[in-house]
């Protein structure tokens, strides 16, 4: 049987460790091929994103062209990026880096964005795990992008798990709640990866150290050492990941859903962003698609996003220690 071509993707993303995760989950695996990384403020300032994925990129031994993107939210002030979360570095503080010489793009992560789905309409898949400055921009830029991507995947919201954040908002949607609100608002393919399911998918701290034995490379162990940082300030905050190190792999289960969708069960509707006050950065679902609510921004004829509500924990994990174990690391 002929085997799919991979999915041409653009990574849009704030190394920090579980995007590092993720990416290194999408390297190795062949269904994904990332044809661009662009990068945001988030977990760490943009100019550390954009050297972080320069950094983990060339140390895997890729060539994949990089781009920095915005560097603060749309509308509210930024904040300090969470180091006790990611490090102040995202990578866990690592106590010191190889020499890598590859370079940024020069266009910014909006216009690579525009200028990738201009020249491959229908192609590429825009794959979102950091606030979504990049892709609101893009689609000011260019406000036919949702015809011209392929599909959109962003981890980032919650629906009925707490929030991550505030008892109601996830991270990366609060951080830029209007452009979060512009992008649900467009009429894109669009999914949406968030707590309701990385918060059932836990990777152990043993598995990364496991890993980084069996490949004995500057990249694994790099992410062996993020991950222990991370897992840290996770064991912390939940009694299970304290019994067991490990961790949530938030942005990682954006690829997976994209590789095996099977793995994952949907519910879908138009959702609005709480852009100000106590609720701000909230995902709002309605569920009730039926209704012609009077509140104005709850029209009937919204854009849809499907929303991952369930996943399988073990099979995702399943794929994920597969994939990391396979051969795609050179020396
Ligand atoms: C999201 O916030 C960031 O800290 C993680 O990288 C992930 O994208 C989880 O809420
Ligand atoms: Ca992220």
């Amino acid at each position: 049987m002929k085997s799919k071509a991979p999915r041409k993707v653009i990574y849009d993303t704030d190394p920090g460790v579980d995007d590092a995760m993720a990416l290194y989950f999408a390297l190795a695996h062949p269904g994904v091929d990332i044809v661009g990384i662009t990068t945001t403020f988030g977990n760490v300032s943009v100019d550390q994103a954009a050297t972080n994925a320069l950094y983990l990129t060339a140390i895997a031994n890729r060539s994949i062209p990089v781009t920095k993107g915005v560097k603060t939210p749309w509308v509210k002030p930024g904040e300090a990026p969470p180091d006790f979360i990611h490090g102040a570095d995202g990578l866990g503080n690592l106590p010191s880096r190889a020499i890598t010489t590859n370079t940024l793009d020069p266009r910014s992560s909006a216009q690579f964005i525009v200028d990738m789905a201009r020249a491959q309409p229908g192609e590429i898949t825009l794959v979102a795990v950091g606030p979504l400055g990049n892709l609101s921009l893009a689609l000011k830029l260019d406000p036919e992008l949702p015809t011209l991507l392929r599909e959109v995947i962003i981890m980032g919201g919650t629906v009925d798990e707490p929030g991550n954040v505030s008892p109601v908002a996830e991270a990366n949607i609060w951080n830029d709640p209007h452009a979060a609100d512009a992008v649900f608002s467009a009429p894109w393919k669009l999914t949406m990866v968030g707590l309701d399911v990385t918060h059932r998918v836990v990777t152990e701290l043993a598995f990364f150290k496991k890993l980084a034995e069996h490949h004995g490379h500057i990249a694994t162990d790099t992410l062996h050492h993020a991950v222990a940082f991370y897992s840290t300030f996770y064991s912390g905050l939940h009694k299970h990941l304290a019994l067991n190190p490990g961790c949530f792999a938030h942005d990682l289960l954006a690829f997976v859903y994209l590789v095996a969708p099977e793995l994952f069960k949907l519910e879908t509707g138009s959702i609005r962003v709480a852009t100000e006050g106590i609720a701000q950065g909230q995902t709002m679902l309605n569920r009730r698609a039926y209704i012609d609510y009077p509140q104005a921004g709850w029209g009937r004829h919204l854009p849809q996003t499907d929303v991952c509500m369930e996943v399988d924990a073990p099979a995702c994990l399943a794929l994920f220690e597969q994939t990391m174990l396979s051969d795609w690391l050179t020396p």
